[in-house]
């Protein structure tokens, strides 16, 4: 009898040796690379938001599988410019029979709706504000090589926290592995919601942390009321030199990018040697592969 259908839509229902397993099978993949097992197959990559990381690394990984990758990007020169709806537009691909389907989508998608009606493997690359899974998934896979042992750790999380899908996750993530989180940020950035630890000082944040992530300041996302400038939060929330002091030298720093130079990040630190920036892009393949290759009914 066939097994179930993997996709990851979220992290919610991930029990903590299944993510054990995903940490394994990116970390193996990375050692020795798999076997070109899906030739003649494809995996579709419908983007609907603009991407560079996921797009390219989901890219890469089918690559490193044999898949061949059905792009959408961005959807332009598709139907949809002539009305035809999203979910319309994923059933229409989706009867292209690829091998799984990598989405990148708004709010407005009920991707989990979407799961139920069709018969292959989906991967959220990016859910409005709902959820980032393979994005956490990376991060935390970067914070391991670095610490081995993730659980007792402790990750900062500065920014515009209300509005990102990858904080989200985070906290769906950080729980299971044992990680404590503590965010700080202008209230107006953090959720409302939020019983955990937070901090009004950065360097309060910094010297309490393990390893600081900076979020993307999301100016497409506020209204155009809002009174926090990009000068004031370069100023009370932006990491620069006096973060690294505060940081201390074990602590990691992290971006899911893309970056806003001069905003959350000064050159100092994005160039610094504890700033894992780009370790998280190159991580962010193996996790994807791993997760493809789940998807495609390997064993790993
Ligand atoms: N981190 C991330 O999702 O980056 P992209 O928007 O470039 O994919």
């Amino acid at each position: 009898m066939p097994g179930a259908l993997f996709s990851l839509i979220t992290l919610k229902n991930s029990s903590p040796s299944e993510i054990e397993s995903f940490f394994q099978s990116a970390e193996k993949l990375q050692q020795q690379p798999g076997a070109l097992t899906g030739s003649g197959r494809s995996i579709a990559l419908l983007f609907f938001e603009p991407s560079t990381r996921t797009r390219l690394s989901f890219e890469s990984a089918a690559h490193r599988i044999g898949c061949g990758a059905l792009v959408m990007d961005v959807a332009q020169g598709t139907s949809l410019e002539k009305g035809e709806t999203l979910e319309d537009t994923i059933l229409n691909v989706a009867a292209m029979k690829p091998a799984a389907l990598v989405i990148r989508a708004g709010d407005d998608l009920d991707m989990s709706l979407l799961a139920q009606k069709l018969s292959m493997p989906i991967f959220n690359a990016g859910w409005g504000m709902r959820g980032h899974p393979t994005q956490a998934l990376l991060d935390f896979l970067t914070l391991r090589k670095q610490w081995g042992d993730l659980a007792g750790k402790k990750l900062l999380i500065v920014g515009d926290v209300k509005h990102s899908r990858v904080a989200a996750s985070h906290f769906e993530l950080a729980t299971k592995l044992g990680v404590e989180i503590g965010l700080c940020g202008p209230k107006e950035f953090l959720p409302q919601s939020w019983l955990g630890k937070s901090f009004v000082r950065l360097s309060e944040g910094l010297q309490w942390s393990d390893a600081v992530m900076a979020l993307r300041f999301q100016f497409e996302r506020h209204d155009k009321d809002l009174v926090l400038g990009r000068e004031q939060f370069r100023a009370e929330y932006g990491l620069n030199s006096q973060s690294l002091k505060d940081l201390g030298e074990k602590g990691w720093i992290l971006h899911p990018g893309p970056v806003n130079h001069g905003v959350e990040i000064e050159t100092e630190v994005f160039s610094d040697a504890r700033c894992l920036i780009f370790e998280q892009v190159e991580q962010g393949v193996y996790m994807r592969e791993a997760l493809l290759r789940r998807g495609l009914g390997e064993q790993l």
